[in-house]
């Protein structure tokens, strides 16, 4: 793994396991939360008998929402340990303990044997790997014939301005993000047919709304990033304003993507 991407994962994972992140965007760490995971669940055909597996799965709300209004038996993978431990706690709370279970893994490295899950979900998280096309194989290896792949991710259709190139930027996985095309080609390449891609920019707005909304923690934010993240960090503040104005232009957008395994 290259420097800078070691620093990004490793900025990535710290990021997403603290307290303030779930402050600002709530349980569900993507643009669309729960009901866009909802539609990524229907999309991808998921049923009581299926086997579901959440890659990048956060603190497990996407798992335990599939579990609880599918059916299904969700497998939640993460690289962060303490996520990790979040979403077993809260699934044992909300009484999914038997519907969910969260395994410490590698998006790149996904230690499950192949053609094991009905459905394969990755939301918000595909631009935060060191390799989006090794991950993207794994998702398809491990995938049943015929079963389908859900992801949802930002892309770009203009080049990122400067100011959001740095680590906040791509941790908020707008920096490295592919354009729609190249998602299209992506998941070809990785073996997937019937590749249908939803622009759902509606999740965007929604998200920003939901951040200005809780504007008054950013100073605590700011405060806890710093102490716990790189000095080349930005000030999150500024990079989400930045970030509202590109979104507005047309320069980023927010996508689903479904396919199947054939
Ligand atoms: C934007 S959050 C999305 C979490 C969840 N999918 C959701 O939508 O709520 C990104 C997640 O990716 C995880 N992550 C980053 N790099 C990873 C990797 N290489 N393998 C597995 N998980 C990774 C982080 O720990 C974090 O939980």
């Amino acid at each position: 793994m290259s420097a800078a991407r070691r620093n990004l994962a490793s900025c990535c994972v710290q990021l997403y396991e603290l307290p303030i992140v779930e402050h600002l965007l709530g349980q569900s760490f993507h643009p669309g939360g729960v009901k866009l995971t909802r539609q990524l669940a229907s999309s991808t055909l998921v049923s009581p008998q299926s086997d579901v597996l959440d890659v990048a799965c956060g603190n497990g709300n996407s798992a335990r929402i599939v579990a609880a209004d599918f059916g299904a038996n969700v497998t939640g993978c993460d690289y962060s340990a303490v996520n990790l431990e979040h979403a077993r706690i809260s699934s044992r709370e909300s009484g999914l303990a038997e519907k969910t279970k969260f395994v410490r893994a590698s998006a790149e490295q996904l230690p499950f044997a192949a053609e094991s899950f009905d459905a394969t979900l990755c939301e918000c998280s595909l631009c935060l790997f060191e390799n989006m096309d090794s991950a993207l194989q794994q998702l398809h290896r491990v995938l049943n014939p015929g079963g389908r792949i859900g992801i949802s991710d930002f892309f770009l259709s203009a080049p990122v301005p400067k100011s959001l190139d740095g680590l906040l930027g791509r941790v908020l996985c707008v920096a490295n993000a592919p354009s729609v095309e190249a998602y299209r080609e992506a998941l070809s390449q990785a073996g997937f047919d019937f590749v249908r891609i939803r622009i759902v920019n509606w999740t965007l707005a929604d998200m920003i709304k939901r951040i200005r909304q809780r504007m008054k923690v950013l100073t605590t934010a700011k405060a806890e990033l710093n102490s716990a993240l790189p000095a080349d960090f930005g000030d999150p503040a500024l990079v989400l304003a930045d970030l509202e104005k590109f979104i507005a232009s047309g320069g980023a957008g927010y996508l689903m993507a479904t396919a199947r395994k054939f």
